[in-house]
């Protein structure tokens, strides 16, 4: 037996916020513009200059928080040329990605229009890099003052009555880096003062969220939650997945055995990252008020051959399936400390949920993930003990299963399992400690033979969730099931 898994369904863990299947989407290459936004004048069906297919597609997804517009980007962008008519908006240089014409057509008026399309919560990062805090500070007033002021008059100059509904403000991005190159110390200062003119007006509360570390730099969560926990809610926290390092990275597809290896234990490494600084968050905000937003994962390979390396394009394989199905887990894992999560990015950027051809679009393998683990979102966790056999290869090993159980608030309960293994499949044994009856079990199986199979336009479904027929056997104590190499799995059990 390679997996006994003890599901405790009298033992609840803590709610899996649904922040967890949060988005990002960044003026980025094709993210935002064709990706998202085609103009009104675009023959490619769109809702007020916002693309119906991707629209559609992304409901079916429950996006609960989408961020933007950056990243990088956010550093380098200054609000006010992305607003009034648009034929005379500035047009910029975006320097950060491919050197292009950013013609602020996508502003703030259609990124709540987006928002609001989609009913998905707006997360908005400001400029600290190269803006002002002025800047800053009229930006919130712009976007949630209800009253007589400048910025609140020139919003309803510009069409929009109402503020919108905010509450996720991050001050910076990656301010250890393309924000601004600076050390921890002087952004926990600077973050302290911009913080102070992101202005809460009448009852709203800002959820402020200060710019994280990168990947293991444990000491810039240590000054920033010295100096500042006080005057944050979130804290971020930047890691990707590039087998090879950021200096060679590897392709997305045609990859072998070893890449497979790397790409998933390196996705099981989060749990280390998100363990230790955790560990030092505790240290001064023992009750877990302060968030980790881990507002930016996924993978990052070679873009595809022939696009611009500035755009970030690249394709999306059942490995990412995997890549994505394993992060949950360890999100799930530390829903006490882990408020948010945002993948980067929504559409055509990296580990997309979306790739776009001019008028034609595909689902991606992350993308069915997402679909399948929506029912996590704020359920509730419940305590799972897992024994499971190795996955092992060229002398190293990770564990073969992975899983995660929550229940509905209307007590349906979900189960889901990674096999991460490309050969062996696992048979699993499931206890269900606390449950009365026999449940109804249903399941939905990812997988495909091939570990490089992914979705094309001549051939958009090769990789898409089945029904799953591996339960071998069901009892009063539980069930057996098979999970097939490389496979994302969820069961539903119903009582
Ligand atoms: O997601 C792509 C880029 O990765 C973001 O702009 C930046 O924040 C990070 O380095």
């Amino acid at each position: 037996m390679s997996g006994t898994i003890t599901v405790n369904t009298d033992q609840p863990a803590g709610t899996i916020s649904r922040h967890i299947y949060g988005h990002f989407a960044e003026h980025l290459g094709r993210c935002i513009y064709e990706g998202i936004w085609v103009g009104e004048d675009s023959p490619i069906p769109n809702t007020r200059g916002i693309r119906n297919d991707v629209l559609e597609a992304l409901r079916k997804l429950s996006i609960p928080v989408l961020r933007w517009p950056g990243g990088c980007f956010a550093d380098e962008y200054h609000w006010k040329d992305g607003v009034g008519p648009r034929e005379q908006r500035k047009r910029m240089v975006n320097t950060h990605w491919g050197g292009v014409v950013e013609n602020n057509h996508f502003g703030t008026h259609e990124f709540f229009d987006l928002c609001e399309l989609l009913d998905t919560e707006p997360y908005i990062c400001g400029n600290v890099g190269s803006g002002t805090v002025q800047e800053m500070q009229e930006w919130v007033e712009y976007m949630t003052f209800d009253g007589e002021s400048p910025m609140a008059n020139w919003r309803k100059e510009n069409g929009r009555e109402k503020p919108w509904k905010l509450k996720y403000f991050g001050v910076g991005n990656e301010n250890w880096g393309c924000g601004g190159n600076m050390r921890a110390e002087y952004y926990a200062d600077e973050y302290r003062r911009f913080q102070t003119y992101v202005r809460n007006y009448g009852e709203r509360r800002l959820y402020k969220v200060a710019g994280g570390a990168n990947v293991d730099d444990y000491h810039w969560t240590e000054v920033l939650m010295r100096e500042a926990a006080g005057h944050m809610d979130g804290l971020s926290l930047h890691n990707y997945t590039v087998p090879g390092g950021f200096e060679i990275k590897r392709p997305a597809l045609g990859f072998d055995e070893a890449e497979w290896f790397e790409t998933m234990q390196l996705s099981l490494r989060m749990d280390e990252l998100i363990t230790r600084h955790s560990a030092i968050m505790d240290q001064y905000d023992p009750e877990k008020r302060v968030g980790m937003i881990v507002d930016e994962w996924g993978t990052w390979f070679q873009v595809e051959p022939g696009t611009n390396p500035g755009f970030l394009y690249q394709q999306n394989s059942l490995r990412d399936a995997l890549v994505a199905g394993l992060h949950f887990h360890v999100f799930h894992r530390h829903c006490d400390r882990v408020h948010m999560a945002n993948i980067a990015q929504t559409v055509n950027v990296l580990q997309a949920m979306i790739l776009t051809d001019g008028a034609d679009m595909i689902l991606t393998p992350t993308y069915h993930v997402f679909e399948m683990f929506k029912v996590h979102q704020d359920a509730e966790a419940l305590a799972l003990h897992l024994e499971t056999g190795e996955y092992e290869w060229n002398g190293e090993s990770i564990p073969q299963v992975s899983a995660s159980a929550s229940r509905r608030a209307d007590g349906t309960i979900d189960i889901s399992l990674c096999n991460v293994d490309p050969n062996r499949e696992a048979p699993v044994q499931l206890r269900l400690r606390g449950l009365a009856g026999t449940p109804a079990i249903s399941g939905r199986v990812l997988t495909h033979a091939d570990m490089n199979a992914h979705n094309t336009f001549d051939q958009p479904e090769t990789v898409k969730p089945e029904v799953f027929e591996g339960i071998t056997n069901i009892s009063a104590d539980g069930l057996s099931a098979a999970l097939p190499p490389m496979s994302v799995v969820v069961l539903t059990l119903r009582s």
